[in-house]
């Protein structure tokens, strides 16, 4: 049944678990994400960004996430819109039916220049006071992320916008954001605490300190009854920057978020994971190594590698849930 993240989030702080939220273009993503849930029994939060509108359509991306509440009926699925830009997009996706909406008024509207406090709680609070009207969630977010802060220069590059965030004057600030809270009434709030987006998150092997536990633990004390967002929180798997490495890819060295330091980030308030592109780099993975096996030389329909993709981005999908808590929580 599709699910208000609000409903979904409030059920995770009882059950202290968290939630990967992932991100969607495509039928495949779409599959992993359902089949991996139903493997373990986890409710689903799906979300669709700008550009997951543009690529599928906003009629097909709608459509594909319904197909997958009227496949799964006994799981909980948010249909969440990821980095709303203004007011008059999160309002599309209420009225497309979206049971979550996220306004980033960290950012100016063209998404690369940062917002002034003011902005954002103004364009934050008009949001959550449409949506509740009418049962929808909002996520708000507080801070400045990695790769969107500079407008997502760089991403695919591997020059990412690490320097920028060793500057904890970055990192959300606990009273601000209980101001904030308290002056919109969103239901969740993105925080920054050291992530960015992308696959060029860190260019050495974390220690052990990638997230700044430290914010968490303050802001989650400071807010406790707020539902904590964490973006930028894929993992880079380092055995699927190999497969593709050792497929004709050309990856640069880098790494993500250890899975551990997020479960711990989960014991502090954080109920929501953002993950994208760990799903990218091990659907491209598997299509590579799929498409360069000469054992696969012949093939030419296309449902023979995309199998492939699906399957690997299932078991992404269900180590997350399990490594979260959402296991057995449908
Ligand atoms: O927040 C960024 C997400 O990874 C979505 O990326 O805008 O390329 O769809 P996208
Ligand atoms: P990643 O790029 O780390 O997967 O983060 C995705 C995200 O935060 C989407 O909003
Ligand atoms: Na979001
Ligand atoms: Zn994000």
């Amino acid at each position: 049944a599709l699910v208000s993240l609000r409903q979904l989030l409030d059920h995770a702080a009882e059950y202290s678990y968290g939630l990967p939220a992932f991100n969607v273009n495509n039928m495949e993503q779409i599959h992993a994400i359902m089949q991996a849930a139903e493997a373990v029994d986890s409710p689903v939060i799906m979300q669709g960004s700008a550009g997951a509108r543009k690529y599928a359509g906003e009629a097909f991306l709608r459509h594909m996430i319904a197909a997958a509440v009227e496949a799964y009926p006994h799981i909980p699925v948010v249909m969440h819109q990821d980095h709303g830009a203004s007011p008059a997009v999160c309002i599309q996706a209420i009225r497309s039916g979206f049971s979550s909406v996220m306004m980033d008024g960290s950012l100016r509207e063209d998404m690369k220049t940062p917002a002034t406090y003011e902005y954002n709680v103004e364009v934050t609070r008009g949001v959550v006071q449409m949506a509740h009207a009418v049962g929808v969630s909002v996520e708000g977010e507080l801070g400045c992320l990695g790769s969107l802060e500079t407008g997502m220069a760089g991403e695919e590059d591997g020059h990412g916008a690490e320097g920028v965030l060793d500057h904890s004057s970055l990192l959300t600030d606990p009273e601000q954001a209980a101001d904030f809270v308290k002056a919109t009434g969103v239901d969740a709030l993105a925080i920054a605490i050291g992530t960015s987006h992308g696959a060029y998150k860190f260019s050495r092997p974390p220690t052990g300190e990638t997230l700044a536990i430290g914010r968490i633990k303050e802001i989650h004390a400071r807010i406790p009854n707020t539902h904590l967002v964490m973006h930028g929180s894929s993992s880079v798997p380092q055995e699927w920057l190999k497969i593709i490495n050792d497929n004709g890819g050309a990856i640069p060295e880098t790494y993500g978020v250890p899975v551990e330091e997020i479960v711990e980030g989960i014991k502090h308030g954080v109920r929501k994971v953002n993950i994208d592109t760990d799903l990218r780099l091990a659907s491209t993975g598997a299509v590579r190594r799929h498409l360069y096996d000469p054992a696969n030389a012949k093939d030419f329909d296309p449902r023979k590698f995309l199998i492939a993709s699906t399957k690997a981005m299932q078991d992404i999908c269900r180590a997350r849930f399990e490594a979260f808590g959402s296991a057995g929580q449908a």
